[in-house]
């Protein structure tokens, strides 16, 4: 076993407080360092008990004085982090929702435990942006009020696979738990798709913006929390369908075909064409300008790389990485096309090409 080095260990056991200061990229090498590991789902449940936080700890009064003042220079921003903080709401109250029936056809105990733990992170992440919303961002009544706060049409591309691939997988599992193949198939949507490439990607960027402007500390220390979950998540599902494909290479294809299938509404999610960006990157200070190809690219490994350790082959993870730059390449160019401008991308290439 491979030494951890002081960034993992910090994160491992950081408390509540000490991961408002921990950056994302060391919570990533963790998670990194526990994929290498193969950690087994009670291995990961013993995590969960020592690395156990409460919102309640949280105290977001910095953060409602930080966001008030926002409305006067940074307006632009401050519209394009509510936009997200409101996907990431919608997220974590849609996997609370349907992950339930994944833990009842858990394949074995091990599994059922962890997964059992995995429920409660939910639901807990769900009750954290509840609060953050009520308590910073001044909109109070829920993820309702949340939703009604944005352009119905804003979110309506994020809610595709929430609201049908991923609500029909699970409720294929739960209408026939015996079925394991359905149950690999919902923890390669739920595990993998959401949370180990948008959940992942979303939480890169977000952490890093704030962490750059230096605010919000009490969401900064809790989102940090999150994402240390969501890493406990991704693993037991890594493992868990690692395992499925040793069982029978069958689940294999399985998994591939919905990767295949998922992988466009799931870039979509990402660049989101028919929404306009409320600032350009010309107007952004540079320190706080996020190159759309350093999103694709994360968003692409992250999903990738965690196929190989599944046991896909290199001539499909090549494929799909193929495959997902030239979605993105789609979108950008059906960004121009709805909004009569430029996409963010433009400025990016123009900028390295004259460097
Ligand atoms: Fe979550
Ligand atoms: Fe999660």
């Amino acid at each position: 076993m491979t030494k951890p080095t002081s960034e993992v260990e910090r994160v491992e056991k950081a408390s509540l407080a000490e991961l408002g200061d921990v950056h994302i990229d060391d919570v990533y090498q963790h998670m990194d360092w526990t994929l290498k590991q193969r950690a087994t789902p009670m291995e990961l449940y013993y995590r969960w008990e020592k690395q156990n936080w409460s919102t309640q700890d949280l105290d977001f009064s910095a953060d409602a004085i930080h966001w008030a003042s926002m409305i006067e220079d940074f307006q632009g921003i401050r519209d394009e982090l509510q936009h997200t903080f409101t996907l990431f709401f919608i997220g974590e109250q849609a996997v609370t929702d349907t992950l339930s029936p994944l833990v009842h056809a858990a394949p074995d105990e091990p599994a059922r435990i962890f997964l059992s733990t995995q429920l409660v992170d939910e639901a807990r992440h769900a009750v954290f942006f509840s609060r953050f919303f009520e308590e910073v961002v001044g909109i109070k009544g829920g993820l309702a009020a949340a939703l009604a706060a944005l352009e119905s049409q804003k979110v309506a591309g994020f809610r595709t696979i929430f609201d049908t691939d991923l609500v029909a997988a699970t409720e294929a599992v739960r209408e026939d738990p015996h079925d394991y193949g359905k149950w690999v198939e919902g923890i390669t949507i739920y595990h993998l798709i959401v949370e180990g490439m948008l959940a992942l990607t979303g939480q890169k960027f977000l952490l890093e913006t704030l962490r750059e402007m230096g605010i919000l500390p009490g969401f900064y220390a809790g989102f940090t929390a999150v994402a240390r979950d969501e890493s406990r998540h991704v693993n037991f599902g890594v493992r868990a369908l690692m395992e499925a494909a040793i069982r029978d290479p069958s689940h294999l294809d399985r998994l591939e075909g919905v990767i295949r299938r998922l992988l466009e509404p799931a870039c979509r999610i990402v660049v989101a064409p028919d929404r306009r960006y409320g600032i350009r990157p010309q107007e952004t200070p540079p320190n706080l300008r996020i190159d759309p190809h350093d999103v694709r690219d994360f968003s692409l490994h992250s999903l990738t790389k965690r196929l190989r350790v599944v046991g896909c082959s290199k001539e499909f993870c090549d494929e799909i990485n193929d495959l997902g730059r030239s979605y993105y390449e789609a979108d950008w160019a059906e960004y121009e096309q709805l909004h009569g401008e430029e996409h963010p991308y433009r400025f990016f290439r123009l900028h390295a090409s004259s460097v």
